[in-house]
């Protein structure tokens, strides 16, 4: 299966690629997660993209599509479910005409909806482990000790591009310019719409009802 997961930032992409990942076999490409890889690696892609990032806009979309179809280039033929990625059209008809290169096309697009009140909520109690990049809510996913990473004891952080501010400007480049998406890909396949306002395992059980209809399709 190839797979791109759409949605708001705080959605709960990340958070529904893990049970995906560990239920399907699928591999797991987060452009967010490369991009703070590569910042924090200080490479020059990430010094490209820093301001960026913590401006909430978008990274230019030849940087993005180059760092994209080179890692997907890498993932094991089982198939992959892409994260944040494409975030514009004109990332989505370039990602289109790379896999077309190789006979491959994307068999289905989940789409998280969800209001921007519940993005803000979500946003303002992430904490996230700077070494391992678990994600925490002070709220709904809390660590076993307060503060603290579960898997390697470090003091949660959070993101730069969590901050009120910051977040009111992604979400307003979000409807611009990643919303347009869903019809691109209306028009183009299969979309399966999830409410992901839901408590995060509801929205899994929900995830899970539409893939195991495409596995069996
Ligand atoms: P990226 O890291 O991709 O950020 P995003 O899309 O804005 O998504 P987030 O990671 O913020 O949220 P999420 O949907 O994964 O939610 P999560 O599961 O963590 O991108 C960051 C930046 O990189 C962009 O702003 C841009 O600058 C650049 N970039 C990346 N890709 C790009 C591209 N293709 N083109 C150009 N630039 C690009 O959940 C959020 C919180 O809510 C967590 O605390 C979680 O525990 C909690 N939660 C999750 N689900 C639920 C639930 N159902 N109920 C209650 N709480 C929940």
């Amino acid at each position: 299966m190839r797979l791109v997961l759409l949605g708001a930032p705080g959605a709960g992409k990340g958070t529904q690629c893990k049970n995906i990942v560990s239920q399907y076999g699928l591999g797991h490409l987060s452009s967010g997660d490369i991009l703070r890889q590569q910042r924090s690696q200080g490479t020059e892609l990430g010094k490209k993209a820093r301001s960026y990032m913590d401006s909430g806009a978008l990274v230019p979309d030849e940087i993005i599509i180059e760092m994209m179809t080179e890692a997907i280039e890498k993932v094991p033929a089982a198939g992959y479910i892409l994260d944040g990625f494409p975030r514009t059209v004109e990332q989505a008809v370039e990602l289109d005409k790379a896999l077309a290169c190789s006979g491959q096309e994307i068999d289905a697009v989940l789409n998280l909806k969800i209001e921007d009140a519940t993005v803000a909520k979500r946003m303002s109690g992430r904490r996230s482990c700077p070494q391992c990049g678990a994600v925490y809510h002070i709220e709904n996913l809390k660590p076993k000790v307060e503060g603290l990473c579960d898997n390697d004891g470090a003091e949660l952080v959070q993101r730069p591009d969590d901050k009120a501010e910051v977040v009111a400007n992604r979400l307003k480049i979000y409807h611009q310019q990643s919303e347009p998406l869903v019809d691109y890909y209306k028009n183009n396949g299969t979309v399966y719409d999830i409410d992901a306002e839901n408590d995060a395992d509801d929205v899994s059980a929900l995830i899970s009802e539409k893939l195991d209809s495409l596995v069996k399709t």
